[in-house]
């Protein structure tokens, strides 16, 4: 069976075709920007629904693959901009009433964990979830991903790009703050972990100050990031101690920062455990993970009742009734 997935809910609208035979046989998007980097969640709908007809037919043509050829099709139901997320459900479901498919929804973050185990070796790890809105160290306990730690208010992606906006680094900030921190020596921050959770906001304050006060840009990159990484490790290893699994996933768009993963291999191997990250192509949002994901639940005997969306669905609302498995690539 081949499986149409449909990834809306944020600034990438994409659309992959996926076998169950565990091939990507295609992955296409187009991604929403602005020189800002802020999103208008009605403006990103415009984009998603001006480019949804040209990414089904890239993605179509590069799987070599014909409508009817497709059957099952999977959308992302959330969690994400409502709007958006609205584009590609409609979307998903006029291609199924047309063409007389089966359709699911999956959940965009489980999306982005499975898809992690299929294209890596990792088994059954705790995964770190780094991207721009979310930062989570989540893992498999009794049928369910749970979230055992997670920030109390900003993403690390989000803190990153706050500081970007306030030292000039453009958007994204992230690998320019990666560059400049080669060059710079540590300052002190406020290193905030709370139980399993972590806190950024104070730090972006704090580096804004010493910002105004004239502390070298490079020295401020260096020191967040050792700080906020030092943060992540921590809450990880202690997340591997507690569930009693040996090994670590790095997902999400901040997971392409080598000195973030040099600190979690070293972390992973001074306690014997494995270290994997997401190649970058499946790190980030893109609708392979949500064909992927429509395939184990329709598989397990998932069917909907509703095509729905819903925009704060959390990781631990879904029951994981699929087994994992394994791609090779
Ligand atoms: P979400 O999936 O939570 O909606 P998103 O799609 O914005 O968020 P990603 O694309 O996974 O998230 O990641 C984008 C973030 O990753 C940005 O905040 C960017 O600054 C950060 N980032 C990208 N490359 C690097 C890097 N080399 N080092 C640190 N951060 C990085
Ligand atoms: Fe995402």
């Amino acid at each position: 069976m081949n499986c149409l997935g449909i990834e809306s809910t944020a600034h990438t609208f994409g659309i992959a075709v996926v076998s169950d035979k565990e091939k990507i046989l295609s992955n296409e998007k187009e991604v929403f920007t602005t020189s800002s980097g802020g999103m208008i969640p009605n403006k990103v709908a415009e984009h998603h629904k001006r480019v949804c007809d040209s990414v089904l037919k890239k993605a179509l043509e590069k799987a070599n693959v014909k409508i009817e050829e497709i059957g099952l099709i999977s959308y992302s139901h959330g969690p994400g901009l409502s709007p958006a997320l609205v584009v590609g459900k409609d979307f998903a479901k006029s291609l199924a009433l047309n063409h007389k498919k089966n359709i699911i929804g999956v959940n965009h973050c489980i999306a982005h964990l499975t898809i992690g185990t299929l294209v890596t070796p990792a088994k059954d790890p705790v995964y770190l979830y780094v991207s721009g809105v979310n930062t989570q160290v989540i893992a498999l306990a009794g049928g369910k991903f749970r979230i055992f730690g997670e920030t109390l208010d900003i993403g690390l992606g989000n803190a990153l790009d706050k500081f970007g906006r306030e030292a000039g680094l453009g958007f994204p900030a992230g690998p320019v703050i990666e560059k400049l921190a080669l060059e710079g020596k540590y300052i002190e921050l406020p290193y905030t972990v709370k139980g399993m959770d972590v806190s950024f906001a104070g730090l972006v304050t704090k580096t804004k100050q010493l910002l105004e006060k004239g502390e070298k840009v490079e020295d401020l990159c260096y020191s967040i990031q050792e700080t906020c990484f030092a943060m992540l490790a921590e809450v990880s290893e202690r997340a591997m101690a507690h569930c009693e699994k040996n090994e670590l996933l790095l997902i999400g768009g901040v997971g392409a920062n080598k000195r973030l993963i040099e600190m979690l291999e070293k972390m992973c191997s001074e306690r014997n455990a494995k270290f994997y990250s997401v190649p970058l192509e499946y790190a980030g949002d893109q609708a392979a993970m949500i064909a992927w994901q429509g395939i184990l639940e329709f598989n397990a005997g998932k069917r909907i009742s509703e095509i729905d969306i819903y925009p704060y669905e959390r990781v631990d609302d879904v029951d994981v009734i699929w087994q994992q498995s394994k791609l090779e690539l």
